[in-house]
């Protein structure tokens, strides 16, 4: 059995397509939803799918070691942050190699680092002008959005889309490609395992 830790900060869209795509596998499960923020809305969602979900403050993350114990408690094949919004930190990365992904709403290495996340991302992309954006997926290291990628996708955005336009382009790439991308990982893990 593969066992998928997620960690959010938000709404947690992502977290619950995950959820339910590997609902019905025998061979993989998102065993627990993590998140710094003890008000948002991933945690109802996880609740709804009767998966485990525990909110964590900036101590137990960075001072202590609570969450990294949590963590190797969890034994997870893989760490996922789907819309999270703190830096990893590094003693949590060494004791996971290649195994902590992330998901960005632009095409790294465009529109990443402090800061770039969201509604923010989208606005950024409107202003400059561009006519194509699209979504990375790439391992954590310790700087915000520098890890190595491991799959973009794209879309056309058009001189009259809005931010918000282009974040319902965005949220459709990631609802279409995120949990293939992992289901991807987990059976290269597999097989070279
Ligand atoms: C997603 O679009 C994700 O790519 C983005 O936050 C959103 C979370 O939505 N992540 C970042 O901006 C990270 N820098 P969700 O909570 O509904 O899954």
């Amino acid at each position: 059995m593969k066992r998928i830790v997620i960690f959010a900060s938000g709404s947690g869209s992502n977290a619950e397509n995950l959820i339910k795509f590997f609902h019905n596998r025998e061979n993989v499960s998102v065993i627990q939803v993590l998140t710094n923020n003890p008000h948002a809305k991933v945690l109802e969602r996880a609740k709804k799918l009767k998966v485990s979900a525990l909110s964590f403050n900036r101590m137990a993350f960075t001072t202590t070691d609570d969450v990294l114990n949590l963590l190797k408690a969890s034994h997870p094949d893989l760490i996922i942050l789907a819309g999270f919004l703190w830096k990893f930190p590094k003693k949590i990365i060494d004791e996971f190699p290649k195994k902590i992904i992330n998901i960005h709403p632009a095409l790294l290495p465009k529109y990443g680092g402090k800061g770039m996340y969201g509604i923010h991302v989208h606005n950024a992309v409107v202003a400059h002008k561009d006519t194509e954006t699209g979504i990375t997926i790439h391992y954590v290291n310790e700087n915000y959005d520098e890890g190595a990628i491991i799959f973009q996708a794209k879309c056309s955005v058009s001189p009259s889309d809005s931010a918000e336009d282009v974040a319902a382009k965005i949220h459709e790439l990631e609802m279409d490609h995120f949990p293939k991308v992992v289901d991807h990982l987990l059976i290269n893990q597999i097989s070279s395992s």
